[in-house]
């Protein structure tokens, strides 16, 4: 097993196949999760049921509450744009289920249907874009408290149930919001990591709706610059590996006319403690 450096978040793993790895193996790759925060994978041979054998060797699974899950197995979220579909899912960054009191760990998604050209997906490094940080900013979000939210989402009237992508979802009434702190302890690497994302987060608790949107934003623009982030073009057999508390992802919707299937599973993490 080979673990290389992939631009500016991640890393590349290869002389590994994920469905027939050993014990050893996977030591080497859960340090190497910690380590990256992101892994990729080419030339898997991954089948919906080696799918779930890989999660439940690394941790326990936990099913997304909106997205329609797979005919293989009711713990496979189907991530699927139709060919006349527009709106895709994950089209803006955020992270896996930030909402939840105790937010997934990671998600592994595998590539079922690709288009031609597009659909790449983005990352973005939160550790890394938290070390960087002008200090007078570490210290103005330290001690912070966020409102992480899917009801402007998913819930009635919520942006996706105005789109296309709506007869794909389920669960309007599972909304909910959860608080967490604005920089984390990641659980296993120990490192501090900016804990906030474009796509759930509303607010920052106590404070107003308008100061808490323009700390965000200047947050945001610190995280999506290009030192930060970097882009996956998945091909057949593509698998990416990610860790949902200190990294951000987007796909891109580029591929309009063309049908699109990814299989995610995502595992449980644990509750997060401030830095
Ligand atoms: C996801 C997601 C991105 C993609 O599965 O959580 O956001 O590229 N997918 O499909
Ligand atoms: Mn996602």
């Amino acid at each position: 097993m080979q673990v290389s450096p992939f631009k500016n978040c991640g890393a590349v793993v290869s002389n590994l196949q994920l469905a027939t790895m050993t014990d050893t193996e996977l030591v080497e790759l859960r340090n190497a999760f910690t380590e990256y925060g992101l892994l990729f994978f080419r030339d898997q041979d991954l089948p919906p049921q080696e799918h779930l054998r890989f999660a439940n060797r690394f941790g326990s699974i936990v099913v997304n509450k909106f997205f329609k899950t797979s005919a293989d197995s009711p713990q496979i979220a189907e991530v699927r744009k139709e060919k006349n579909q527009q709106t895709n899912i994950g089209g803006g960054w955020h992270t896996d289920h930030s909402y939840d009191d105790i937010p997934a760990m990671g998600s592994i998604l595998v590539a079922r249907t690709l288009p031609k050209t597009g659909g790449d997906t983005q990352f973005a490094n939160l550790a890394a874009a938290y070390d960087a940080l002008p200090s007078d900013l570490k210290t103005k979000i330290e001690g912070l408290r966020a409102i992480h939210s899917n009801t402007h989402l998913y819930g009635e009237n919520g942006l996706y149930r105005l789109t296309d992508l709506n007869e794909q979802l389920g669960g309007m009434d599972r909304v909910g919001d959860a608080t967490h702190p604005v920089v984390i302890k990641h659980p296993e690497s120990g490192r501090k990591v900016l804990y906030v994302n474009p796509g759930h987060t509303i607010q920052f608790e106590g404070w107003d709706f308008a100061e808490s949107r323009a700390l965000l934003d200047e947050l945001y623009a610190h995280v999506t610059q290009p030192q930060f982030t970097c882009s996956f073009n998945w091909l057949p057999g593509s698998v990416t590996f990610w860790d949902n508390r200190c990294t951000w992802h987007q796909a891109n919707n580029d591929y309009q006319g063309q049908a699109r299937l990814m299989h995610r599973i995502t595992l449980a993490g644990s509750a997060l403690d401030a830095a």
